[in-house]
Parts: C-alpha cells; structure tokens; sequence
C-alpha cells in the first residue's frame, strides 16, 4: 500500500519530500517563542480588562468602536485573568454562557532595551477561542479563525517605545458549520415562548465550549535576518541516530549568504555532532533513542539541536529539543524504534474548575504524575490540539500522543462542503507546523467521530487525509470511527484511508446499559470484524462508563463505581487477548470528568472520567493501574533498546 512504502523510504528523501513537496498555504514556520543568546520574550499574560458585549446584535463593539480608545472607557470592565476561560471565572451565568464576541484589552510597556536595535518584535497569541480580531494601539493588526492554535504578527514598526502600548483582542466563540468544532447558532422566533432577538449556540460536541484567551500572549524578539522554522526527521540505523534537518531563514537574505552551524548536544551539554548548511544530516553513534514511558523515567531521551545562523552582521541562535525515534506501522503493529509499541493510556480534556480550558501549570504538572501513577503511556488530544506546555511534557516523560485537530461533530451531512473542507485543511496545516517536530507525537487524527458513512464523506476524509500525508509524510494518520455498532449495518466510507483503525464503542453503556454479560463477546466481534474488514492495526480509542464518585452499589448498576469498574474489567479481558493479534492500543474514556453543555444525560459534565474533575482517584483508577502495570511487566521484554 502506497502508505507503508512511503514510511520505508529513506528519511532523507523524506524530508526533501517534506521540504519541497507540498503546496501548502502556510508560508511562515512559527517557532515556539524561546529566549536565547539572541531572542528575547516578554509575556503579557495577567490580569487584563474584559467585557462581553452584550448588545442584542453583539456588535457594539464595533459600531463604537471599542478598540479605539482604553476598553474601560466603553462601558464597565470587569478583571479577567489571561489565559483563562472566561466562562466559569465569574458568578454571572449570562457570562458563563455567553455567546458572541468578548472584549480584552490591557496597557504594557516593551522593554525600552528593545529599542533602535536590529530586530523584529512578533506579537504572538497561543491560542484564542474561536476567532480573534486584535488591535495595537487603536489599529488592526491580525485575525485568526480557530480555537487551538497559535498565531502571530511582526508588530516591530506598531510599537512604541517610552510610552504605553494597548493591546485590544474581541474573541467570538459562535460555533458555525465551518467552524472545528461545527455548530450552529438557532434563532427562537417564536415570541409566544422566547424574547425578541433569541438565539442559542447549538453544540455537536458533548464537552463545553469553553472560551477566551486559553493560553499565553506574548511578545518575542528575532533578529532581523532569523531562523523562521526548522524541520527534524530522525532515523535509526543499527545503534545509530539519524537527525535530518531542514532549516528556512526568514529576513531580507538570499539564502546563499547565510552562513549555518547546526549542532546537536547530548543531556550534558556535550557537542555528539555538527554540521555546517541548511540542510543535512546528522550522526549519533551509540544514540540515546526517545522510548515511551515503561516506569523509568530516563527513557524519553532529548537532545538538543542548537542551530546558529549568520548574514552579514546578523546572526541568530535557536535550540529545540530533539528525540531519535522512528514510527511505522505494518498490517498488526505499531512499531517505535522498530520494536511493538502497545498503546495504554487515556483520551483527555483540556477542562478544569475556574480556569476551563486555561493553561494551568499546576494542572499540568498533576496530569503527568497521575498519568505516570496510573502506568500509562499514551494519550490522545481528545478533540483538539492542547497547549506547547502539555506537548512539551509529553516529548520530556516520554508519554506518547496521538495528536488530534478540532474535526469532531461533523455529523451532518451538509457539513461535508468544500468551504468546511478548505478550513481543515489549513487547520492540519497549523497543526503539523506546530507538532511536526514532537518526538512524542506518533500519530496524527484529523477527526473523532464524523459521520463518515455519508458518501460525501469519502471525498473529503481523502482529501483530509491525504494533504496530512503530504505535510508530513513520517507518521501514520487517523481520524477516530464512532464504532459501537452491528459492523454489517455500518456503511464506512473513509476508514480505507487511515494507517491504523481507531474504534470508540461503549458496549454496556450507550448499548445494553446495566448488562456488562454482554460486553466480551460484542467488544471481541465488533474488533475482529473490523481487523477483517481493513486488516490494520486498531486502538480502542474510547470505551467506559459514567460513574458519579462515591456512589457504590452491590449489585452494581450504572453510575455506580463499581459498575464503571465491571464495565473497564469485561473490556480487558477481550484486550489482553487481541493484544496478542492485531489490537495495538487502547484509551479509556476520560481521564478524568469534564464539563458538558447542560442536558439530561449529563450530570454536572460527563462523568465517565477515571479520577473525578478534581483529580481524586475513582475506584476505577485503581483498577486500571492494575492492568496497566501487569502490561508493563508483562511487555518488559520491549522496554529496553
Ligand atoms: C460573533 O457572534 C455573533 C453572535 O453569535 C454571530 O452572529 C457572529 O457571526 C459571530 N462572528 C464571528 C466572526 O464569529
Ligand atoms: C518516576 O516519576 C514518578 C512521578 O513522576 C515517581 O513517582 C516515580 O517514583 C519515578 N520512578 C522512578 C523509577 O524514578
Ligand atoms: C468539492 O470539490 C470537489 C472538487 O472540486 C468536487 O468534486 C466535489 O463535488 C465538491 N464537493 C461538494 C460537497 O461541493
Ligand atoms: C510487575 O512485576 C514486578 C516485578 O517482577 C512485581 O513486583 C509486580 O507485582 C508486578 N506487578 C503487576 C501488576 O503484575
């Protein structure tokens, strides 16, 4: 198949692949915001002024024109921490569930060091959701449309310098039918029930829409002539580690002018290998390889690839972190490092009390050691790319991530236009130029369940995925099949274009709920059928159970602990034998409970998370550490280079 021929070609010629290859729309690497020798951050993250506007039409912003002056003097401001979701900061249910464009706006100073000196200044947002119109100082400067991912401008000629600066941003979280996530907003016309002007934003996602600025805003500093991207693709050659690297200068510069140092250092700091150019290959032997988590903590190795340019009198300096790994995958296996790789781990949020889907550090950091605690290795960014600081500890402790854009609830069949089509396309764009680089990211899915049985479907999950292809080459590409369903009355048109088949199903929840008899023998049939059907690997993406914490029954029914923790014990059982043939993973649904929209299903959010919202253990948590840890030992033959 053309896939599995495309990942034994050599890297190098990958990445000319990768480098020359696509026609992609997105001309500007983007790279993460670092300090160095030569590039300065300044982040303007705090506490700004909010106000949403509540006008019937939601546009007084704009017809007054908010932006031109300090926000305060609009109307009344009230303190809003960025990041943070705006939603749940304030007792104001209108405000929790408000729809329609939110102002920010706050005063900052740039170092007055900044000045006169040969040097670009980038204002850069992390992430806002869901489209975004900032201001400096009174004048537009950039619009972003998505939620999840970073954007930014050269602000070096709007600054100034000796006196205050305004930034302004009005966010709009409206969900459309060419939005990702899609939605739809609903007018209530009839005056008999609802107000004049009446409308609800209509969700096809079950989590909340949490939004505002998510993460940080800061500013950052780049020479004039800069390292505007770097592309690694590394490979394995016995005890060898392979880097191939691409570096694209930005600036006023013909490339030939550019004089380039790139060298690669081990953990002490040591210099393992150099190269001079733009593009090449470096050489490790006896290389550390980045291994996921197996209970050590020293397996994710990183390097650091410090790459140094110079033109003219101007020079500049980057260091990314760099792992040696390869990912393939054959007919029954996902391979790292050429050796199985089975996937036991967890589908996530971004969702904490207060803060919604703000990066939280703390909440991080927690994350990773309950994930550690739990023996887990993997996990997906269920349903939209997490902030740098998640990734960037997955690369660190070694957790593998299939790493998903915003493509869930493409449900309707309408949904499938070209328009809808264009924008995940450039979303994929945005996605792969962030985490392209990412040892821990094996797996790209371009969506969770869409309605992919509608023939509509299998132009545009081709196209999705194909063009993911083309961008990066190197790792396999999913998207996430809504799977509880008799496997003869599933009309798929799409699955035939993934490398590696991702099945949600919840037998004995949405499905003969309260009968966990049935679970073994719908779970083994349903995977089976589908290893017939496709004959790829499969990762059980999502299964599980709603429980509220504390709630215990003997029997057990639904929502009590312990049938969460009946359902979860049925489900290994048909695991621990597939694992042997073709099953290559599988993530309970959730990590933890997370907020929905309000509805009769949803008791205070989905509670079909392992630990509660707060991170405290159900009895379920500990039953899957269980499991997992007797995979680790039982797999412990592979944890080892
Ligand atoms: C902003 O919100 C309003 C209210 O939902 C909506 O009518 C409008 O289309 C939105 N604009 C954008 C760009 O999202
Ligand atoms: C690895 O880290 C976890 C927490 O991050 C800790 O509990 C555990 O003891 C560490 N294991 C080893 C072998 O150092
Ligand atoms: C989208 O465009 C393609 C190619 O131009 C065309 O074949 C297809 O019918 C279009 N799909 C829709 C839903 O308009
Ligand atoms: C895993 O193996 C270790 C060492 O052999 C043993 O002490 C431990 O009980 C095993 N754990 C499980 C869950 O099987």
């Amino acid at each position: 198949m053309g896939t599995q021929k495309v990942m034994v070609l050599h890297a190098f010629v990958l990445s000319v692949l990768l480098f020359r290859g696509c026609g992609c729309a997105i001309q500007d690497g983007m790279l993460y915001p670092r300090d160095t020798e030569t590039r300065e951050t300044k982040d303007l993250s705090g506490v700004w002024n909010f106000r949403a506007d509540k006008s019937r039409n939601r546009n007084a912003g704009f017809e007054e024109q908010w932006f031109k002056q300090s926000l305060f003097r609009s109307g009344g401001v009230i303190d809003m921490p960025v990041p943070s979701s705006y939603n749940d900061i304030t007792q104001d249910k209108s405000l929790r569930d408000f729809v329609g464009w939110v102002w920010y706006d706050r005063e900052f100073y740039p170092p007055y060091s900044w000045q006169n000196l040969k040097q670009r200044v980038v204002l850069r947002f992390q992430s806002a959701h869901y489209y975004t119109i900032v201001w400096l100082n009174g004048e537009e400067i950039m619009e972003h449309d998505g939620g999840h991912l970073p954007f930014e401008i050269e602000v070096t000629d709007n600054l100034v310098y000796g006196q205050s600066n305004r930034i302004t941003a009005a966010v709009n979280n409206t969900l459309t039918p060419h939005t990702l996530p899609p939605g739809t907003i609903e007018y209530k016309t009839n005056t008999d029930k609802y107000p004049a002007g009446y409308f609800v934003q209509d969700l096809q996602m079950d989590f909340f829409n949490y939004a505002g600025i998510h993460r940080a805003v800061k500013l950052y500093t780049t020479p004039r002539v800069y390292i505007d991207d770097i592309t690694v693709i590394s490979d394995i050659s016995a005890s060898t580690g392979l880097v191939n690297y691409n570096i694209k200068v930005g600036g006023d510069v013909d490339g030939n002018d550019v004089i380039c140092q790139v060298d690669l250092l081990d953990k002490d700091g040591k210099t393992v290998s150099s190269k001079k150019g733009l593009q090449d290959q470096l050489s490790v032997s006896k290389a550390h390889f980045w291994w996921p988590y197996t209970m050590s903590n020293d397996s994710a190795y990183l390097y650091t690839l410090k790459v140094s340019i110079s033109s003219g009198g101007s020079s500049d300096l980057y260091r990314l972190p760099v792992g040696i790994r390869t990912v393939k995958t054959t007919n029954t296996q996902i391979l790292i490092n050429d050796k199985p790789f089975y996937c036991h781990g967890v589908a996530k949020h971004e969702d904490s009390d207060f803060r919604g889907k703000g990066v939280d550090l703390p909440l991080i950091a927690k994350d990773f050691n309950l994930l550690k605690w739990l023996g887990a290795n993997c996990f997906r960014t269920s349903h939209y790319p997490y902030a740098d600081e998640i990734m960037d500890m997955a690369d660190r402790h070694g957790i593998v991530v299939i790493d998903e854009c915003p493509g869930v609830g493409i449900t309707h069949l309408e949904n499938f236009s070209n328009k809808s089509l264009t924008h995940h396309l450039e979303v994929m764009e945005e996605l792969v130029r962030r985490d392209k680089n990412r040892p821990s990211v094996i797996m790209w899915s371009v969506a969770n369940e869409p309605a992919s049985e509608f023939p509509q479907a299998r132009h545009y999950f081709k196209s999705v995925i194909s063009h993911t292809k083309q961008l990066d080459p190197t790792r396999p590409v999913t998207f996430v099949f809504n799977g509880g369903m008799d496997i003869e009355r599933i009309f798929d048109e799409a699955t035939e274009f993934c490398d590696v088949i991702c099945l949600n199903s919840y037998y004995g929840w949405y499905s003969d709920t309260g009968h966990t008899e049935v679970i073994q023998l719908q779970l083994e049939y349903n995977l089976r059928q589908w290893f017939k059907k496709r004959n790829k690997p499969i990762i059980q993406t999502e299964y599980g159970a709603g429980s509220i914490a504390g709630i215990h029954l003997n029997p057990d029914m639904a929502f009590s602990e312990d049938y969460q923790v009946e359902v979860l014990q049925e489900h290994f059982k048909i695991f621990d034998k597939l694992r042997k043939e073709f099953l290559v993973g599988e993530m309970v649904w959730n990590f933890a409970d997370f907020m929905t929209a309000q509805g009769t299903n949803r008791v205070v959010g989905n509670r079909k998370g392992v630990f509660t919202r707060q991170r405290q253990p159900k009895m379920a948590a500990y039953i899957l550490r269980e499991h997992y840890l007797s995979i680790i030992n039982s797999t412990s033959q592979h944890s080892r280079q």
